[in-house]
């Protein structure tokens, strides 16, 4: 887990069915998503110019879409860093374990989707960059 690289984190293509009325993603668990979807959030009434995430996970799997808006995420696996933009409710994010990663760059009335393998632990996070980085070269 502590070994995984930015290059692990990828673009999800989801389906969407469209007809006149709209438009539907689905998203099933061990179907398109490479883990069982154990807990759903939803972060919104983001005001503008503010950051999330600022955190690493030591055993999670997510993945992250605009569900509504835009924002761009910062990956960081400690050696290299990449910045991917997300604007699409049908192109999710794939974050595996052991990335830090920064959501920012949130448009007005954006909405950010994320399934996780895991329900909540505190434990599992890693706040501190130092503590993070010292995890990855461990
Ligand atoms: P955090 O993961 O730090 O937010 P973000 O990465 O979006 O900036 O979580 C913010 C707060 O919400 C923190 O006090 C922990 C709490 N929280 C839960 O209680 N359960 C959850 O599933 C999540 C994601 C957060």
């Amino acid at each position: 887990m502590g070994k995984n690289s930015v290059y692990d984190c990828v673009i999800v293509p989801l389906d969407k069915i469209h007809n006149r009325a709209g438009n539907i993603t689905i998203i099933e668990g061990n179907k398109n998503v490479p883990f069982g979807i154990k807990r759903i959030y939803y972060l919104y009434d983001i005001p503008g110019g503010e950051t999330r995430g600022g955190h690493a996970h030591k055993d999670l799997y997510q993945l992250i879409a605009a569900a509504s808006g835009s924002f761009d995420v910062l990956l960081d696996d400690g050696k290299n860093k990449k910045i991917v933009k997300l604007n699409h409710p049908n192109y999710a994010l794939l974050v595996v374990p052991g990335i830090w990663r920064e959501l920012f760059e949130f448009s007005s009335g954006a909405i950010c989707l994320v399934l996780a393998s895991k329900k909540y632990s505190e434990d599992d996070y890693l706040r501190e960059y130092n503590d993070f980085l010292k995890y990855k070269n461990d």
